[in-house]
């Protein structure tokens, strides 16, 4: 399973990046906005940097509506680099972009998805990528989970070449879920990356490694 991060934090993606575990990155109008708050950077700057730290699929978000629109600011996100994918929200109008996107050669990200027909529909507009959004479903009473079982069991029937990111995860569990399924990639915040990687029983471990090799060694 790929891992992707679900953030713009320049800073986030190169310390998961140094792990050596990261293969591309999600971000979304939300998650950009908070960053060219935060550093007063433009956004074309810090998306550009981010490609160039990750060398990897990374989702950029289309803010209009209408797929002239979405197929104009689509071109202009991926010149800046190789690596953009231009998320696309799950509408008609995003359905009929994303088919000229990618007869284009321009990757794409289908977004906001929350039912097995939204994903078959992605996946036959010929969509590079299929968002579930795993989190907003268990908000409102969902388990979100059961989608991407569904979604995964429709585009095997008919070998659909579109991979699967599960995302809006919120916890470890998402990712274990995912991976059970055999979700083709997750993309998660930084939060529950570091959290995936700690276990109590490992740093009880260590502790007690090194204290007994001191009390023999001294030091
Ligand atoms: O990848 C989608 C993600 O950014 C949405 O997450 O937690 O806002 O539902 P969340």
């Amino acid at each position: 399973m790929k891992i992707f991060i679900d953030t713009a934090n320049v800073e986030e993606i190169k310390e998961v990046a140094s792990w050596g575990i990261l293969d591309g990155v999600t971000t979304n109008p939300t998650l950009l906005a908070r960053e060219i708050k935060r550093t007063g950077r433009k956004p074309e700057d810090i998306l550009k940097e981010i490609c160039e730290i990750v060398r990897g699929p990374v989702s950029a978000e289309v803010t209009a509506l209408d797929w002239e629109g979405i197929v104009r600011e689509g071109k202009e996100l991926a010149k800046l680099s190789e690596y953009i994918t231009i998320k696309v929200p799950m509408t008609i109008d995003g359905l009929k972009a994303t088919k000229i996107l990618r007869s284009e050669g321009i990757m794409t990200n289908m977004t906001l998805v929350f039912s097995p027909n939204q994903a078959l529909l992605a996946a036959k507009a010929g969509t590079t990528f299929v968002s579930p959004f795993i989190g907003r479903l268990d908000d409102v009473g969902h388990e979100g989970m059961l989608l991407v079982e569904e979604i995964m069991e429709i585009y095997e029937n008919y070998a659909f070449e579109t991979e699967v990111i599960v995302a809006s995860v919120r916890h470890p569990m998402h990712i274990v879920e995912a991976a059970r399924i055999g979700a083709d990639i997750v993309t998660a915040p930084y939060k529950v990356l570091e959290k995936i990687s700690k276990h109590p029983l490992t740093d009880i471990g260590i502790e007690r490694f090194l204290n007994d090799w001191k009390e023999v060694m001294g030091g």
